[in-house]
């Protein structure tokens, strides 16, 4: 049967419709691929793939001290030396190491924390030869108490929630009870303070609402739940490596059981990203968050991801000024094409200026996102945004509300702490802290820098400001041993070791002389044990490529990669004379297995020289 004239016109207009519609879905695919950062932090599907394939592969004692083939020696230091790191802390701490492994059973976090501190191959080895003590019991100034009586400089700035110093945060706390103690815990109503946090937070922020929450996490869900409420669009779009708590169409990838299926994770500082923003209709929102200018597209630095080479960081004023631009033209981009622009200072707010990342970056966002310190001490989340995006309901579809509730949101404990927060950063003399900030920082930073290249260290830090994280110059298996030399000179890190220092801005001048003092002294250390051995030869990447091949081989031969646990792990010859005596605490006491040693390594270079990367002595 012959078509009609006109049924050939409509077929030839819905084939011309059809084919200019899928050349353009084909178009912005592609567009979307190429705005991916190359590296597996912009492609959370394959990194999600690539993490379910990766084997278990667990040094036993003998490989931990020797998987980047030094010659017998060297492994002979590093082994005196972990017997002494590992004494030293047993005698300062038994009651904090007693009562964290009692403790470990019953708290999956410190189970989960205690895994991931150290590259995981060495993970299992390390827990058991350098267990490590998770609790304390005072703090002041800038040290904190552990149970045992031990003072330490605190580097952990308590996940960024200690800005000014631990006792100011208990004045905001007792101060802030005492304004809320006539009323109690009493919820699902308001005590007038938390009308006037609101007032003063629409100043900072620059904008018209705010609603309170318990969690950064939960600030973050809100607005971006706003977002697509009011857009009417359903994708986030999210920078490659940026934190923004654990929700999961924030956080993509390893991690998530789910794949987030609303969520592009693009390219930071990248033009291809803005014409994503500009050719796409599906998206809400844009979120940021600005500590990222110190590693664009990189993960947050823990020390569990030192598996081979480095870390690098992008510090300095040019390259600041550089993000602050980026985020102003992001801004820009946003507005023209009715995209939510979201900042994300649960982190950083009030850590960088007094008006936050907004006031340091010089952009105005349409909705902030605050937490940590806010909350003078007590647990908070809070959202800041235009009136038009926080309304949570629109009067013409009255069965169409945008939910958002919270037991514990605007709890008056919270709100009076935050109040005497609100306050006390207008004081003088935090005002004061806040003058010449970056260069006393940067100043710092600097000057530790230089002492470390002058002793010859392979070691250097980069900092926005006061957020610091410590880099490697040179290719080694071992860096993340820093952590335990640095816990040796008494300096505090958090998990994530040194991927991340936290300094609270009341360091004043001899304190900081105190910590570059340690720092050296902990770096000087760990060169003479022997840690940072190298053959002048092999790069991070192919210390990197030699990983890869014992994986490999861990997932073809797994239990030539897992030896026995440590525990069971034979000893062997006895340690050099001069350690004999730390050597015999350590071997007769509760550690004794994981420092075993065999008599030589020879089979680990035959292994090597031949290509197979599993060494055959702990098969
Ligand atoms: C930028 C940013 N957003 C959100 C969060 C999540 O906050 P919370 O841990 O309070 O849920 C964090 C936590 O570190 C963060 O750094």
């Amino acid at each position: 049967m012959e078509l009609t004239q006109t049924a050939q016109a409509v077929l030839a207009l819905g084939m011309l419709t059809g084919g200019a519609w899928a050349g353009r879905a084909a178009w912005q695919r592609l567009q979307l691929s190429r705005a991916k950062h190359r590296s597996l932090a912009g492609h959370a599907r394959w990194a999600k793939r690539i993490a379910g394939w990766i084997p278990r592969l667990a040094y036993g004692a003998e490989q931990a001290l020797a998987c980047d083939d030094a010659p017998a020696d060297v492994p002979a230091r590093r082994r005196a030396a972990g017997q002494r790191l590992a004494a030293d802390f047993a005698a300062a701490c038994p009651q904090g190491l007693a009562l964290t492994a009692a403790a470990k059973p019953a708290i999956s976090d410190l189970q989960f924390t205690a895994a991931y501190r150290v590259p995981f191959p060495f993970a299992d080895w390390v827990q058991q030869a350098l267990p490590s003590s998770t609790m304390v019991s005072r703090s002041k100034g800038v040290m904190l108490e552990d149970v045992d009586g031990n003072e330490w400089f605190d580097l952990t700035g308590a996940y960024g929630v200690n800005l000014f110093g631990q006792d100011f945060y208990k004045r905001c706390i007792d101060e802030g009870a005492a304004r809320v103690r006539a009323l109690g815990p009493v919820l699902g109503w308001l005590h007038p303070i938390a009308a006037a946090n609101a007032r003063r937070l629409c100043e900072i922020s620059g904008l018209d609402e705010v609603s309170f929450h318990m969690s950064g996490t939960e600030a973050v869900m809100q607005a971006v739940r706003l977002a697509r409420y009011h857009t009417g669009r359903s994708h986030v779009v999210r920078f490659a490596g940026a934190y923004h708590g654990w929700w999961d169409d924030v956080q993509p990838g390893p991690g998530n059981p789910l794949p987030a299926e609303r969520t592009y994770t693009l390219a930071d500082m990248s033009e291809r990203t803005l014409q994503v923003l500009r050719s796409r209709r599906d998206i809400a929102c844009v979120l940021v968050n600005p500590l990222q200018a110190l590693h664009p597209n990189r993960p947050a630095p823990g020390d569990s991801a030192l598996v081979a080479g480095g870390r690098s960081a992008d510090a300095g004023s040019a390259h600041r000024q550089a993000y602050g631009q980026w985020l102003q033209r992001l801004q820009q981009v946003c507005q023209q094409q009715g995209i939510v622009f979201i900042l994300d200072e649960v982190f950083l707010g009030f850590r960088l200026a007094p008006g936050g990342a907004q006031q340091y970056f010089g952009v105005q966002a349409d909705l902030v996102t605050y937490g940590k310190t806010l909350g003078g001490g007590l647990p908070v989340g809070v959202l800041c945004g235009r009136a038009a995006l926080m309304r949570r309901f629109r009067p013409e579809r009255p069965a169409d509300p945008c939910f958002a509730r919270g037991t514990f949101n605007s709890h008056p404990y919270v709100m009076g702490a935050m109040q005497v927060f609100l306050e006390q950063i207008e004081a003088p003399e935090i005002q004061a802290l806040y003058e010449d900030l970056d260069t006393t920082w940067d100043q710092r930073a600097a000057a530790l820098n230089a002492r470390l290249e002058g002793a010859g260290l392979p070691v250097r830090v980069a900092n926005l400001s006061s957020v610091w994280t410590v880099l490697y110059t040179q290719p080694s298996r071992y860096h993340w041993m820093l952590q335990y030399y640095l816990r040796e000179q008494r300096l505090a890190l958090a998990w994530v070791g040194s991927g991340r220092l936290i300094f609270s801005l009341n360091y004043s001048a001899a304190d900081f002389e105190a910590v570059a003092e340690r720092f050296v002294a902990a770096a000087q250390a760990m060169q003479a044990d022997g840690w940072w051995w190298h053959d002048g030869v092999r790069s991070n990447r192919d210390l990197q490529r030699s990983f890869l091949r014992e994986l490999l081989a861990a997932r073809w031969r797994p239990a030539a990669a897992n030896p026995r646990p440590a525990a069971e792990a034979p000893l062997g010859a006895p340690v050099p004379a001069a350690e004999q005596g730390l050597a015999a605490a350590m071997l007769n006491g509760p550690n004794a297995g994981h420092w075993a040693v065999p008599e030589s390594f020879p089979d680990r270079t035959v292994h090597r020289a031949a290509g197979a990367a599993v060494p055959s002595s702990t098969a």
